[in-house]
């Protein structure tokens, strides 16, 4: 019996997704480059080995799927992935579909996919969130390609995918890099979330003083409000969770030093070079980039020795019951600006992406999984939108949480207790929401020490200045 699908690379999430899609009832065909895992895995796979056909070679797992033959890629992103593809290509024929499942950068994605041009074979860029629990029971699927290809894996991919209610998270979103372009920006939301419920935690640590049991608590208390999430759900375990070695919360034993594997600085890069202001998450990139400097930070604390200010008992009360709204408005913002990214790079690429779809498959499966997201999802379902602060359905919840937000980041600005993101969002909003900025100014100078000309409020065309001199 031929296997439906097959696999490279039985890593963490390559394990798990085999078994997700073998425990769906597909026959799945698996090759890892050191062959002893191989065997390894199937030997572990208990009742579902038997749809698990271990190969000893690319070759054999080439011969063992039906066609055209879909192969999932779960290797390391970057070389490895340029590795496999050479190594499948002479294997294959024509329709054959290699489907890279890493954090793959799209620019390598769509490189990847002009590079098969023209050859037969095809090529799926697929973004794919949630984690080693989320590939073993349901992770949400960003998909970028050929439709045919689609076609080819939908089922499966359905199959094996998290449900929202009944919605299945997966869904095509446009050719080639829009899958794993999606997929960053993801990552990139997923940063500036994980940052804001972090400096919340450094508010309650640091101004507040309070113990890791009641923040756990607290935590708790939110996820069943509006705040109401994954990622404020683990962190309320992570709060309450005891270090066996010291008998301390876990979290006062973990170096404050963050790390990164890139998905986040390239949603900022991409940001960026497409000119769209993502504020929030180039401050939780950029704060994990602090976090990496600790020797300097430990050198500048001793310097600058006024710590953090605690907040008074009274004050502390109100500081705390701001919290859960302040999230809530940095978070509208952030997720604002990571939708905007991906606007404009719909238009540049022409990708076409389906942002309300983008927002349902969001909503399980995924680590920034929230009932946040379905609100998303139904504002773009209202008609279109500029941004997600002007969306109808988000404004009278950004008038509501605003006011916490602002008294948050100014008790954070007064009390020396670092915001970024917080701070960020805040900045953007009121930024966004200002019909007369400061640009003028800006202007007036460029055009000072460089002619660049500006444009004026009462008379068409370009305009200079009376600045005098030569
Ligand atoms: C997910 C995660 C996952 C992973 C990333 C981010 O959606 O399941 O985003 O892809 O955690 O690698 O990792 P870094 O924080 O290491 O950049």
């Amino acid at each position: 019996q031929e296997a439906e699908i097959g696999l490279i690379g039985l890593g963490v999430m390559g394990s798990n997704l085999a078994l997700n899609i073998a425990e769906n009832g597909y026959r799945i065909a698996v090759w890892n480059r050191t062959g002893s895992k191989t065997q390894e895995f199937a030997a572990g796979a208990g009742e579902l080995a038997d749809r698990i056909v271990p190969c000893d070679t690319l070759e054999e797992l080439v011969a063992s799927i039906r066609r055209p033959r879909p192969i999932i890629i779960m290797v390391q992103a970057g070389a490895p992935v340029d590795e496999q593809i050479a190594a499948l290509r002479p294997l294959l024929s024509a329709a054959d579909i290699m489907i890279d499942a890493g954090n793959a950068n799209f620019r390598d994605t769509m490189r990847r996919f002009r590079e098969l041009d023209g050859s037969g074979l095809t090529f799926i860029g697929m973004g794919v969130s949630g984690g080693e629990e989320g590939a073993r029971h349901g992770p949400s699927i960003m998909v970028g390609g050929a439709q045919s290809s689609w076609l080819r894996v939908r089922d499966v991919l359905t199959a094996i995918s998290a449900k929202y209610k009944d919605d299945p998270c997966v869904a095509w979103l446009g050719p080639d890099g829009a899958g794993h372009f999606v997929k960053t920006i993801h990552n990139g939301i997923e940063y500036a979330d994980m940052q804001m419920i972090a400096e919340i935690y450094g508010i309650l640590r640091d101004g507040v003083g309070l113990g890791t049991t009641e923040m756990a608590r607290l935590f708790e208390t939110w996820n069943e409000g509006k705040l109401d999430s994954y990622l404020i759900e683990i962190t309320a375990k992570v709060l309450a969770a005891t270090d066996p070695a010291t008998g301390k919360p876990v979290v006062d034993v973990i170096l404050d030093r963050a790390g990164q594997k890139g998905t986040g600085r390239w949603s900022v890069i991409e940001a960026q070079m497409m000119g769209v202001p993502a504020t929030a998450i180039e401050a939780a990139v950029a704060a994990r980039s602090l976090s990496a400097l600790k020797t300097e930070r430990e050198a500048a604390e001793a310097i600058y020795e006024d710590r953090p200010v605690r907040f008074g008992k009274d004050r502390a009360r109100d500081v705390v019951d701001d919290l859960e709204a302040a999230l809530f408005a940095g978070k509208i913002a952030a997720y604002a600006q990571g939708f905007a990214v991906m606007e404009a790079a719909s238009r540049e690429f022409a990708w076409g992406l389906p942002m309300a779809t983008i927002a349902r498959i969001w909503r399980a499966g995924c680590i920034i999984r929230s009932q946040f997201l379905d609100t998303i999802a139904e504002a773009f379902e209202d008609g279109p939108v500029t941004n997600l602060l002007t969306a109808p359905r988000f404004v009278d919840l950004m008038k509501e949480a605003v006011p916490a937000l602002r008294r948050t980041v100014a008790r954070c600005a007064e009390a020396g207790i670092p915001a970024p993101a917080l701070s960020s969002a805040l900045a953007y909003f009121d930024t966004y929401r200002q019909a007369r900025g400061t640009a003028n100014l800006v202007q007036a100078q460029r055009d000072f020490f460089g002619a660049h000309g500006f444009e004026r409020i009462d008379a068409e065309g370009h305009h200079h200045g009376p600045w005098g001199g030569d």
